[in-house]
């Protein structure tokens, strides 16, 4: 007897799990995009990309992206085309819904040979993802004692060696939200680490979504299994 339920039951708690988790949104650090059943939080990517426009895209490339992906992150045709045609590309022109975003012109000894990484799948490639995006935009503190630094460098607790070529270059009320929410650095940098996540897979709200779905499916399924057998007097 409580074998049969126990299927179902361990199906319907992961579905509520998921969805509690989902809500929680009050702290930065939490990335919706965590966890089995997580999405993007198209607010906060939102956000994220103001950040990415205003202050990242100065250094850094994300050539995969187009601008009428930003259709994808729920920006209307319009505005999307309105962020287009607000950037100038090398020849003059102004940028449409299908050119890729705009890498900048940075010469290569702008940091003494450290280049700025394409941004464009940046949360795939480094492990821990949005968290090391994170902890990296917020980790700059004065160097320990006895640690000497490279010419040109910061250091960075987050960043692999402690030293990194990147500046600083989040601060509070770096850009202002149309949502009102307030810029500080910290709630920058979690959004562009959310924006930059959504950026690697764009696909991955739709693709929670059918992991959602499925455990819907699985968990009816059990239920009807379940059924089945009774009826056949099992
Ligand atoms: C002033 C130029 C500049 C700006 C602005 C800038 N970056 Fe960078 N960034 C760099 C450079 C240079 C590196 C390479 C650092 C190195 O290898 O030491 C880098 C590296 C990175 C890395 C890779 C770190 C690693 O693990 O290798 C990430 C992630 C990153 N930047 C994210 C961002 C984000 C997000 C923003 C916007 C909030 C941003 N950067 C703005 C110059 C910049």
């Amino acid at each position: 007897m409580m074998r049969r339920f126990f299927a179902p039951l361990l199906a319907l708690g992961l579905v509520l799990a998921g969805n509690a988790q989902a809500q929680d949104t009050l702290s930065p650090l939490h990335f919706q995009s965590d966890g089995p059943l997580g999405g993007i939080d198209k607010a906060a990517a939102q956000r994220g990309f103001l950040v990415y426009q205003t202050v990242c895209a100065a250094c850094h490339a994300a050539s995969a992206l187009h601008y009428r992906d930003l259709e994808a992150l729920g920006l209307t045709s319009d505005q999307a085309a309105g962020v287009a045609a607000g950037v100038k590309l090398a020849d003059g022109s102004a940028a449409t819904l299908d050119s890729p975003f705009k890498a900048p012109a940075m010469p290569a000894s702008a940091f003494g040979g450290a280049v700025p990484p394409d941004l464009s799948s940046i949360a795939a490639q480094r492990p821990g993802g949005a968290q090391y995006i994170y902890a990296l935009l917020t980790g700059y503190t004065t160097a320990p004692d006895g640690v000497t630094m490279l010419p040109g460098h910061f250091y960075n607790k987050a960043f692999p060696g402690g030293q990194v070529a990147m500046p600083p270059v989040l601060r509070d009320n770096a850009v202002t939200y149309a949502d009102g929410t307030p810029a500080t650095q910290s709630q920058e940098a979690a959004d562009v680490a959310e924006f930059l996540t959504w950026a690697a897979d764009p696909n991955l709200g739709t693709r929670h979504q059918i992991g959602l779905r499925a455990v819907i499916f699985f968990t009816l399924l059990s239920i009807v299994a379940i059924a089945a057998r009774r009826g056949g007097g099992g």
